[in-house]
Protein backbone atom coordinates (compact mmCIF):
# COMPACT_ATOMS: atom_id res chain seq x y z
CA UNK A 1 0.00 0.00 0.00
CA UNK A 2 1.20 3.43 -0.54
CA UNK A 3 0.45 6.49 1.52
CA UNK A 4 0.48 10.26 0.58
CA UNK A 5 2.60 12.52 2.44
CA UNK A 6 1.90 16.48 2.18
CA UNK A 7 4.73 18.62 3.44
CA UNK A 8 2.79 21.90 3.70
CA UNK A 9 6.20 24.37 4.39
CA UNK A 10 7.18 23.27 1.00
CA UNK A 11 4.21 22.50 -0.86
CA UNK A 12 5.46 19.13 -1.89
CA UNK A 13 3.27 15.72 -2.07
CA UNK A 14 4.87 12.23 -1.92
CA UNK A 15 3.95 9.24 -2.52
CA UNK A 16 5.38 6.09 -0.13
CA UNK A 17 5.14 2.83 0.95
CA UNK A 18 3.08 2.24 4.26
CA UNK A 19 4.91 1.52 7.34
CA UNK A 20 7.97 3.97 6.77
CA UNK A 21 9.68 5.75 9.36
CA UNK A 22 9.00 9.91 8.45
CA UNK A 23 12.58 10.20 9.49
CA UNK A 24 13.90 7.73 6.61
CA UNK A 25 11.15 9.20 4.32
CA UNK A 26 12.73 12.88 4.99
CA UNK A 27 16.60 11.27 4.36
CA UNK A 28 15.12 10.25 1.11
CA UNK A 29 13.05 13.78 0.17
CA UNK A 30 14.67 16.40 1.59
CA UNK A 31 12.34 19.13 3.08
CA UNK A 32 11.58 21.86 5.82
CA UNK A 33 11.58 19.08 8.23
CA UNK A 34 15.08 19.47 10.69
CA UNK A 35 16.70 16.63 12.76
CA UNK A 36 19.09 16.39 15.54
CA UNK A 37 19.18 13.55 18.12
CA UNK A 38 17.04 11.57 15.52
CA UNK A 39 16.23 9.67 18.79
CA UNK A 40 13.05 11.57 20.53
CA UNK A 41 15.40 13.28 23.06
CA UNK A 42 15.71 16.80 21.71
CA UNK A 43 12.45 18.17 20.33
CA UNK A 44 14.45 19.92 17.04
CA UNK A 45 11.96 17.59 15.13
CA UNK A 46 8.46 19.07 16.50
CA UNK A 47 5.65 18.94 13.55
CA UNK A 48 2.40 19.60 13.28
CA UNK A 49 0.13 17.01 11.71
CA UNK A 50 -2.69 19.54 9.91
CA UNK A 51 -4.60 15.95 8.86
CA UNK A 52 -4.18 12.45 9.07
CA UNK A 53 -2.77 11.66 12.97
CA UNK A 54 -4.74 8.93 13.26
CA UNK A 55 -2.36 7.89 10.16
CA UNK A 56 0.32 8.06 12.55
CA UNK A 57 2.15 5.57 14.84
CA UNK A 58 0.78 5.38 18.11
CA UNK A 59 3.03 7.97 20.36
CA UNK A 60 4.78 6.32 23.07
CA UNK A 61 5.81 6.90 26.66
CA UNK A 62 8.86 8.84 26.05
CA UNK A 63 7.59 10.94 23.08
CA UNK A 64 4.49 11.86 24.99
CA UNK A 65 7.08 12.95 27.94
CA UNK A 66 8.99 15.63 25.85
CA UNK A 67 5.22 16.46 23.78
CA UNK A 68 3.98 17.50 27.49
CA UNK A 69 6.91 19.18 27.95
CA UNK A 70 7.36 20.93 24.69
CA UNK A 71 3.92 21.41 23.61
CA UNK A 72 1.45 20.50 26.18
CA UNK A 73 -1.72 22.56 25.01
CA UNK A 74 -1.58 21.15 21.44
CA UNK A 75 -2.78 17.85 20.29
CA UNK A 76 -1.79 17.99 17.22
CA UNK A 77 2.02 18.15 17.76
CA UNK A 78 4.40 15.06 17.16
CA UNK A 79 8.00 14.54 16.78
CA UNK A 80 8.48 13.40 13.52
CA UNK A 81 11.81 11.40 13.98
CA UNK A 82 9.64 8.66 16.32
CA UNK A 83 6.54 9.04 13.59
CA UNK A 84 6.20 5.80 11.40
CA UNK A 85 3.43 6.43 8.55
CA UNK A 86 0.63 3.85 7.99
CA UNK A 87 -1.51 6.10 5.58
CA UNK A 88 -2.05 9.83 4.17
CA UNK A 89 -0.58 12.60 6.58
CA UNK A 90 -0.49 16.61 5.83
CA UNK A 91 2.14 17.48 8.33
CA UNK A 92 4.25 21.19 8.40
CA UNK A 93 7.02 22.22 10.88
CA UNK A 94 5.68 23.37 14.34
CA UNK A 95 6.80 26.81 15.22
S1 LIG B 1 15.38 14.84 16.16
FE1 LIG B 1 15.57 15.05 18.32
S2 LIG B 1 13.54 14.65 19.00
FE2 LIG B 1 13.44 14.24 16.87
Amino acid sequence: MIASIHFEDDQKTIKVPINQSLIQICDEYPNSILFSCRNGVCGTCLIEVMSGMENLSPVMEEERILLDILAPENPHIRLACQCVVKDDVCIRVAS
